[in-house]
């Protein structure tokens, strides 16, 4: 089993496209994405056409925001995804392909289990909005009320800051463990990062591969000046939306 798992793409269509290059040339073809396919950036279109090839794909808080009204945003958020919601309502655009994506949408699933591997976009206990974040290890309650609820391991982004915290309290970075962790016996919730918009400081793509009971935590260059033009272009992107890509924040 080769698995990769993509998260919180944020409509960066170049991130994307260099994530999807990385894993094809590891013969990976069976591609799990875990929700925000939209959001903050300049392609909500491409990027579902290119999700709607995953295997799986979850909702997100910004696929949904998208979809129904948007709440507890803030407002550079909210006006990204009233800007979002008009290019996908765009007219003059294909009707059938229209339709397509907002049926892809409005079906997408908040959770899905293989095995004793749970995928959520937020948290097993709220699957749509639940941050984890590397902090929450000195919040031992709700870890531990997480925890209780998950059979084994759990994948999930949202946060947009990718590695595993043990039932043990503890959080590692990728950087901190090689880039890579082995699934042993003890519960893990392993954020994969962010592919479009990533904020551990670091600007290149992240995403993970599963083989067997090996993660591999990747970290993927694309041409990000590109997509922060197309961002400086929309006057309803704000620029610092463009702006934090450059510094992974
Ligand atoms: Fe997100």
């Amino acid at each position: 089993m080769k698995l990769a798992l993509i998260s919180d793409i944020h409509s960066n269509l170049e991130s994307l496209q260099a994530v999807l290059e990385d894993a094809h040339q590891q013969g990976i073809t069976d591609v799990y994405c875990l929700g925000d396919v939209v959001g903050y950036g300049p392609n909500p279109r491409e990027c579902i056409d290119l999700v709607m090839k995953c295997r799986v794909c979850l909702l997100g808080n910004h696929d949904q925001g998208a979809l129904f009204d948007p709440e507890g945003f803030n407002s550079g958020a909210e006006r990204a995804i009233f800007w979002t919601r008009a290019q996908l309502e765009q007219a003059g655009g294909d009707a059938s392909e229209q339709h397509r994506r907002w049926d892809f949408l409005g079906e997408l699933p908040r959770n899905h289990q293989d095995g004793n591997m749970l995928f959520v976009h937020g948290s097993a206990r709220n699957p749509l909005n639940e941050y984890v974040f590397p902090e929450d290890i000195y919040n031992k309650r709700k870890l531990e009320k997480i925890f209780a609820l998950i059979q084994q391991h759990v994948f999930q982004g949202h946060t947009h800051v990718p590695g595993v915290f043990t039932e043990s309290f503890n959080f590692l970075s990728p950087d901190e463990i090689d880039y890579q962790y082995r699934l042993g016996n003890e519960k893990t919730m392993i954020n994969v990062g962010s592919v479009g918009q990533p904020r551990d400081g670091d600007p290149r793509s992240c995403y993970v591969v599963i083989e067997d009971d090996l993660v591999t935590f990747r970290r993927v260059e694309y041409p990000l000046e590109e997509t922060i033009k197309k961002i400086y272009d929309v006057p309803e992107l704000d620029n610092f939306l463009g702006d934090r890509l450059r510094d992974g924040r």
